[in-house]
């Protein structure tokens, strides 16, 4: 029991897979964009993205959609975005909670483009 205790405290603790590079800078270019392509590209991008909300472009992503805009810099609370991704009601493309961490963080930081 003693050895296998020892062998499992030996053991590193798994890191989970970050979504995005250590040390990347928190900007759209960098860290929100491509996460926002691979979580919501699929409906809110292209040719005719659901409610107008293109998120797969900083100028589409600050636009926002039918409801006007969507990230408010400064003001993640008020921000419809983390609103919808934050609802009791998981949304039809839900961030985990470190990817949605990280959008506040970023709209905390006025949500710079790069
Ligand atoms: C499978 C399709 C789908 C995916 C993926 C998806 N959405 Fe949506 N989204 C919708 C639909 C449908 C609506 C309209 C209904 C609603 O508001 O819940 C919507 C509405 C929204 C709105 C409100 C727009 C407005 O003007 O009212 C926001 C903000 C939003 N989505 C953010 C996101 C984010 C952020 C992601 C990725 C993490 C995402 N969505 C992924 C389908 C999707």
């Amino acid at each position: 029991m003693a050895a296998m205790a020892m062998m499992a405290m030996a053991q590193p603790t798994p890191e989970p897979t970050p979504a995005v590079p250590v040390g990347a800078p928190l900007t759209y270019d960098d860290v929100i964009g491509p996460l926002f392509k691979s979580r919501c590209g699929m409906c809110h991008g292209g040719g005719s993205p659901v409610m107008g909300l293109d998120l797969t472009t900083y100028g589409g992503a600050m636009k926002g959609g039918q409801n006007g805009a969507v990230i408010i810099p400064n003001d993640p609370q008020g921000s419809l975005l983390v609103q919808k991704q934050s609802g009791a009601q998981p949304h039809f493309g839900q961030l985990n909670p470190d990817e949605l961490d990280m959008v506040i963080e970023w709209i905390k930081n006025g949500a710079p483009e790069k």
